[in-house]
């Protein structure tokens, strides 16, 4: 067991604990049923729902099919019945996990659309599902990136990670990777094209984790999400606290009053927060974040209170003193927001203080926040034709019970059994080993094998291949072959299918018979002593494991008022 490098957990902080309201309050969400929205650029998905179910779900409308055509491997489990309340969203009765002999990585795949904006959301809710109340901790990555660090604090606590993410290209992994802290599992995936592009950053340096989304001030203990938020954004309810007071409005924010891009939902926008002592500021902070993480922030205002023409609500946006933003004065049931442009901050600690100008009658207001880090995607690091042939090999094969998913060769420590990579080019990794050794491979050899341009070594030996040896593995420069162990393996190409008897050969005789055939193809039978050593140089996946891991901090969401 290794041992646990971050041992701090953070305090139950105010999401959190809204969230828990959310799950086990009265659940009555009101949808307001809107023109143009549909769910068209939306993916929904039930991770653990029986094969080949769908449903939709009540409260959103949001339909969910079952995660069975994007993963081949996991078990699915109902979460324990004492968890299985009738307020809990039905999208998390089931889970899928990730038990030791489904190896330490798993990837869903899914299809993207080149060069849009998707929001990407993984929902995790363990409601002990495996009965052994063990909260589990574990890697998400998308692509090959570390996207987050899942930490179970609490069996009926949703926890959720969600990222921007422009596709680079028109698939996407996501993977869950066990690090030795329990066993992973996941409740929920959802996937939604942004359909304007320009939401929040037209310009991409990286994409945007969600590290807060508030809507302050709310009464409710719901979080407001789609029908709401065409987008599905979740706004997670922020209420009470002795340094605010609550105000609010029934009348509709941003209809027919000036709605800006964000379009954040009028429900999240018709309640805000003003300080308790109207001649002082609205303060609120992030203390002690990563100083390398940055951070981008959107604050949404509307004037929901209706003022008279010798009122005025007028104040400066300060960041850590100096002046964020001066002289706001948000309009009547307009949406206004204050956010980052361009680079992200990184300053370690971020206090926000909202202060009244002089003439101002009014104190500040804030009705919803969002807070962003940002962290680069590399969506693959294999190079395309290797990490192709790879999957190919894998289908032709049927080589299910692997950790053959995702990218072959990245990250490093998650590299697919059985090959080893160049990493010289980090953005094209080539895979230069592939051993097949006892499979269970039946049927031909591949020609995708000949895709793999930089193999040095091929391992086929103790399987079940019949027909010839292709001219392919002759063509490949300086390939050492080991073929050991194919007893219906022939040595030429004129027996492809294994049926002349005069072709076939026992595997003792068939270096002698390839060698003589196929002149620079090197066939090395038995020799797999130097060999052996020589991939052994590999360090063990738990060394490298424990180094790398933890690049990015766990997102401890504080957010003080
Ligand atoms: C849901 O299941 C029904 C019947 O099994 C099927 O006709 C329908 O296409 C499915 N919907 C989705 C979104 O998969
Ligand atoms: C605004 O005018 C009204 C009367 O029209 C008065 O009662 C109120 O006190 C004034 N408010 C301020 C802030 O001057
Ligand atoms: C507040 O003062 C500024 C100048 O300092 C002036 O432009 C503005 O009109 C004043 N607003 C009110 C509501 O008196
Ligand atoms: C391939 O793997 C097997 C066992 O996993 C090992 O015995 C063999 O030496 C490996 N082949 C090479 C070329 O390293």
């Amino acid at each position: 067991m290794l041992q646990k490098r971050y041992l701090k957990k953070p305090p139950m902080d105010r999401a959190m604990l809204v969230f828990f309201a959310v799950l086990f309050g009265a659940s009555s969400i009101v949808i307001p049923i809107q023109g143009q929205l549909d769910q068209s650029g939306f993916l929904s998905i039930d991770c653990g729902l029986p094969a080949n179910t769908n449903y939709t779900y009540g409260a959103t409308g949001i339909s969910y099919v079952s995660d069975s055509t994007f993963i081949d491997t996991g078990v699915t489990k109902p979460i324990s019945a004492s968890y299985n309340v009738p307020s809990l969203g039905l999208q998390f009765r089931y889970v899928r996990s990730f038990p030791t002999d489904s190896g330490a990585k798993n990837c869903y795949t899914f299809r993207l659309t080149k060069g849009k904006k998707h929001l990407i959301r993984a929902r995790f809710m363990y409601g002990n599902y495996d009965s052994k109340n063990q909260l589990p901790e574990f890697g998400l990555y998308l692509g090959v990136t570390l996207w987050d660090t899942v930490e179970i604090v609490d069996a009926s606590k949703v926890v959720d990670k969600e990222i921007i993410h422009v596709a680079s290209s028109n698939s996407i992994d996501l993977c869950i990777m066990d690090t030795g802290f329990g066993t992973p599992f996941i409740s929920v995936i959802e996937l939604r094209i942004l359909s304007n592009y320009n939401l929040y950053e037209s310009t991409i340096s990286g994409s945007m984790v969600t590290y807060l989304r508030y809507d302050i001030g709310s009464q409710s203990t719901d979080i407001v999400r789609y029908r709401d938020d065409a987008y599905d954004r979740l706004w997670y309810p922020v209420g009470n606290s002795p340094s605010w007071k609550t105000i609010s409005t029934t009348s509709s924010i941003g209809v027919t009053t000036g709605q800006n891009s964000y379009v954040v939902p009028s429900k999240t926008m018709q309640t805000a927060v003003t300080p308790t002592d109207p001649s002082q500021p609205l303060n609120f902070s992030l203390p002690q974040v990563d100083p390398n993480t940055g951070f981008k922030f959107y604050l949404h205002f509307s004037e929901i209170e209706q003022l008279q023409s010798n009122e005025s609500r007028i104040f400066n946006i300060t960041l850590n003193g100096d002046v964020w933003y001066g002289n706001l004065g948000p309009r009547y049931l307009g949406l206004t927001t204050i956010g980052s442009t361009g680079q992200s901050i990184s300053q370690g600690y971020y206090n926000f203080s909202l202060v009244k100008v002089n003439n101002s009658t009014r104190p500040p207001l804030l009705n919803a926040i969002e807070a962003y880090t940002v962290v680069d995607i590399l969506e693959s690091q294999t190079a395309q034709d290797d990490a192709g042939s790879m999957r190919s090999i894998k289908s032709t094969y049927g080589l299910k019970n692997k950790n053959w998913q995702g990218d072959p060769c990245a990250p490093e420590t998650y590299r697919w059994d059985g090959i080893n990579c160049n990493y010289d080019n980090p953005n094209s990794s080539r895979i230069i080993s592939l051993n097949l050794s006892s499979s269970g491979l039946t049927g031909q050899i591949t020609p995708y094998i000949g895709d793999l341009k930089s193999l040095g070594t091929l391992d086929l030996s103790y399987n079940n291949l019949t027909g010839g040896v292709p001219d392919f593995l002759a063509q490949l420069p300086s390939l050492k072959v080991l073929l050991d162990g194919n007893p219906y393996l022939c040595s030429s190409t004129s027996c492809q299918n294994g049926s002349s008897s005069n072709g076939q050969k026992h595997a003792n005789n068939l270096g002698v018979a390839i060698g003589a055939s196929l002149g620079s193809l090197l066939v090395i039978i038995v020799a797999g002593f130097v060999l052996f050593f020589y991939l052994k140089v590999r360090p063990t996946k738990q060394q490298s494991q424990s180094q790398s891991f933890w690049t990015f901090g766990s997102s401890v969401r504080k957010f003080f008022f």
